[in-house]
């Protein structure tokens, strides 16, 4: 299948575009597109074929449901079993936007698309370009991350083109994404509504507006034992082809301890990958050295990490060495992004 990459102007969209990507998803095909999270790989959600088409072209496991992206609230209405009265405050909040909600669902929503599961999970995502082909599309969109299964999920067209070129009739280039990490995800299907994967939208800020609100002991349990609930996030995730180490702790005692691994690595005719901050970076005397922005700038962070993880792997690097980012807001996010992609390596000193 020949892959057609088309550009397309947030601000100004070539409805031609969006109506031929919109074609495609109509007839059950399937099309990249950007959202402000990361990319998502878009299949009509009422559809069971087309849903599955999304786990073959992936390479997903059959068993991790698709989140369905929605562009009208009452949308949600209709797919789901009953609303949360925590739903309506959280959407006033924080949609359209990183936020993914999940609740019983109804049978309107094929298990093809659920994963099995009788709860599905909806977002309505800000990104002009998503919006209008969720609604040229017929309104429910299944997509995840349009990377191959087991990588980093694309913050740029181009990372959709390296795993997905011939599998998949076309990608809408809108230009590099906003956030750059996936949207967080709450469960409103329990008594106490649940954070299952940390996002842009922090469990503070959902606090401020349904009160009560616990984080998935699956996602910061360090130990192999507790398994997360969303079925996505116990797989080894994010990676990179290299092999990674977190390295935690005081500055100047990460700065000498990276250098003194990447001297041991590269003696042993290893080639090292380095993340470093623009504080530090001059302070890396050898590897390839890579700022990921500024130690302040968690925006910054969030946005490169993933196109560094990529282009690590482009120039076959064998260990990567990362400082860690235990910023304030986001950095919960971030350091469950970055101990995934280590597989749960980190030193600290
Ligand atoms: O920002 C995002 O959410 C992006 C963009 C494209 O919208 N999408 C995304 O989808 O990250 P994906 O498929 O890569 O990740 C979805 C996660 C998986 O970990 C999956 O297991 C979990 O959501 N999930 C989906 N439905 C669920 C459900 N009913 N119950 C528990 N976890 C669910
Ligand atoms: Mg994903």
């Amino acid at each position: 299948m020949k892959t057609e990459l088309k550009k397309i102007d947030s601000s100004h969209i070539d409805e031609d575009i969006v109506e031929r990507a919109a074609a495609i998803i109509r007839a059950g095909g399937l099309v990249a597109f950007p959202t402000e999270t990361v990319y998502g790989l878009g299949a009509d959600a009422l559809n069971a074929e087309a849903s599955a088409r999304i786990y073959a072209a992936k390479g997903r496991p059959s068993d991790n449901p698709l989140i369905v992206h929605i562009a009208d609230f009452a949308d949600m209405e209709r797919i789901a079993e009953y609303m949360p009265a925590a739903a309506r405050l959280l959407a006033d909040a924080f949609w359209p936007g990183p936020l993914t909600m999940i609740v019983r669902g109804n049978d309107r929503i094929p298990r093809e698309t659920t994963g099995g599961m009788d709860t599905v999970a909806v977002r309505m995502p800000s990104h002009p370009v998503a919006l209008e082909l969720i609604r040229k599309s017929g309104g429910y969109i299944a997509a995840p991350s349009a990377n191959t299964s087991g990588r980093p999920s694309p913050t740029l067209a181009e990372h959709v083109a390296e795993d997905m070129d011939g599998r998949i009739p076309m990608i809408l280039d809108g230009g590099p994404v906003g956030i750059g990490i996936e949207s967080t995800i709450v469960d409103l299907t329990e008594k106490v509504p649940m954070v299952l994967r940390p996002g842009y939208i922090t469990l503070d800020m959902l606090k401020k507006i349904i009160g009560e609100v616990e984080m998935d002991p699956g996602i910061i349990a360090t130990d192999s034992v507790t398994r997360p609930k969303a079925p996505g996030m116990k797989y080894k995730h994010y990676a990179p082809r290299a092999d990674m180490i977190l390295v935690d702790g005081e500055e100047e005692k990460v700065v000498k301890t990276i250098n003194a691994l990447a001297k041991d690595a590269e003696d042993s005719g290893k080639k090292v990958g380095i993340i470093a901050t623009d504080e530090t970076r001059e302070r890396y005397g050898r590897g390839e050295v890579v700022s990921i922005g500024a130690r302040q700038d968690e925006d910054a962070i969030a946005r490169h990490l993933y196109r560094i993880l990529r282009e690590f792997d482009e120039r076959n690097v064998d260990v990567i060495y990362s400082e860690s980012f235990a910023t304030p807001r986001i950095g919960q996010a971030i350091m469950n992004r970055l101990l995934k992609a280590a597989g749960h390596q980190i030193i600290t000193v």
